[in-house]
């Protein structure tokens, strides 16, 4: 099929190289010159495993190109919305400039019989709106909403083999499609979006990705309540962190002994810092908005205490670093190992390591920071950072060692030859994802979140 992607972000970009993998003819279209250029020589403009393969591949087979004119989607019959909606400045409601942009410079571009499909993520009833726009635009096309569930680290694996795929589609015909009864071919709008959306989809769908039929309301909805979710999740086992931090009690044995239990389930259950990112944050507080719009405020009042929780374990990683200094920043080296707001990725989108790194600064502390891939984007925006690629050259003389972001190379550190180049060997793991036993029987004191 002939697929234009609208946003060249992490989403966009991620979205189009993959979607030219499987065989479709795709064009990538951003206002973002220095992105479009970057992504034309192969190059993603973040750090992504595996990507810049897939891109050089996929342009040298001649299906990708990409673009900054809007008129490279007149060919195209399916056009995807993947721009970003970001957290509005001083608010908690998610800033629709960028999507209503996209929109309105695609309009010119669109054909009778042309899918629209948003996958950015969007309060619940913006579906609706905009597809009141395409068809006053008597353009003849139509709008799908299909969002995307695809994590940093492993984008282009989840948009090529997701575990789920939602179609929110236009209510015109849309009975007929979900009571899948012979009538289901009759040429509807919501019948016609769906056929597109299976051809676009046609690798997953043979491999039996379940697919979830719906309306626009329940699409936007499936999104915003999967990472509220996940948020609560992680939040809930943050909460027994602290919990155990007064008892004694070890949560990341808690978090294995309920895991065992399927319904609960052991994944994104390990306490630590806390959730940051592009999405988890910004997603939780825009629904938390469009609830009290909508007057259902009370419904997800509880994500506020989601959002209270995780930013708590910043302060109280920062409290334990501090008194394991005795109780003095100032002037003590601390080695920050981690900046990204999780490994596998060079977003610091509301990382939490980066925001422990600048606090620790702020009181005081000679704070010298190291990532393998996060570091550029960190010294764009805390230029006042200490910063250095050479993990060793961090750790040495450091008078505390803090861990924040669990990439392998961190992981895989030999605590007996690290010992050797610190000032004094006291590690706070703010992930939980060292070998407590092992690092202190190298010597180290050694403190983990929420275990003993
Ligand atoms: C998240 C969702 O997982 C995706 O399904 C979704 O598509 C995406 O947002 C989005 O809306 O675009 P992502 O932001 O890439 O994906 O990151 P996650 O893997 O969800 O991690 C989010 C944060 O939670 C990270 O800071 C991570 O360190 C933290 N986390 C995760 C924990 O603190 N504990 C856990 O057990 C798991």
């Amino acid at each position: 099929m002939k697929l234009s992607v609208i946003g060249c972000g992490y989403l966009g970009a991620v979205h189009a190289a993959s979607m030219a993998k499987l065989g479709h003819e795709v064009v990538g279209i951003d206002v973002d010159e220095r992105k479009i250029a970057a992504l034309a020589t192969g190059v993603a403009p973040f750090f992504e495993p595996g990507l810049n393969e897939i891109l050089a591949d996929q342009l040298e087979s001649g299906r990708l190109r990409f673009t900054t004119d809007f008129a490279a989607a007149d060919d195209a019959e399916v056009h995807f919305i993947a721009v970003g909606t970001p957290q509005k400045h001083g608010e908690n409601a998610a800033d629709l400039t960028y999507v209503n942009a996209a929109i309105r410079s695609l309009l010119p571009h669109l054909s009778v019989g042309d899918l629209v499909v948003g996958k950015s993520t969007v309060p619940v009833g913006t579906a609706a709106r905009l597809s009141r726009v395409i068809t006053d635009s008597g353009s003849g096309a139509a709008l799908a909403w299909n969002p995307e569930f695809l994590r940093e680290g492993f984008a282009v694996e989840d948009t090529i083999a997701p575990d789920r795929l939602v179609y929110g589609l236009p209510a015109e015909g849309l009975d007929t499609v979900l009571s899948a009864s012979e009538r289901a071919a009759a040429d509807t709008p919501a019948a016609r979006a769906k056929a597109q959306l299976d051809e676009v989809y046609a690798v997953a769908i043979a491999n039996d990705t379940p697919v979830v039929v719906a309306d626009y309301a329940t699409a936007e909805l499936v999104k915003v309540s999967a990472n509220a979710f996940l948020a609560t999740k992680i939040s809930f086992i943050n909460a027994m962190a602290e919990i155990a931090e007064v008892t004694g009690a070890d949560v990341t044995k808690l978090a294995d002994a309920i895991g065992y239990d399927a319904r609960i389930g052991r994944r994104f259950l390990n306490a630590g810092v806390g959730f940051g990112g592009g999405c988890l944050p910004k997603d939780i507080r825009a629904f938390s908005a469009r609830a009290e719009e909508l007057g259902r405020g009370e419904s997800v009042a509880f994500l506020k205490e989601v959002d209270a929780i995780n930013l708590r374990r910043r302060e109280r990683l920062v409290e334990l670093v501090v008194a394991a200094l005795g109780g003095q920043a100032y002037e003590k080296k601390v080695a920050v190992l981690g900046l990204a707001f999780k490994p596998d990725s060079d977003d610091i989108r509301d990382s939490p390591a980066l925001d422990i790194a600048v606090r620790l600064k702020g009181l005081g502390a000679d704070v010298v920071a190291t990532d393998p891939e996060a570091i550029e984007n960190s010294r764009r925006l805390h230029p006042q950072l200490a910063f250095t690629q050479d993990v060793d050259e961090a750790l040495t003389g450091a008078d505390a060692v803090v861990l924040v972001t669990e990439w392998k190379q961190f992981r895989q550190l030999d605590p007996v030859r690290v010992a050797g180049l610190v000032a004094r060997p006291v590690i706070i793991d703010g992930r939980n994802c060292l070998d407590a036993a092992a690092w202190r029987a190298a010597g180290w004191e050694y403190r983990g979140f929420g275990r003993p």
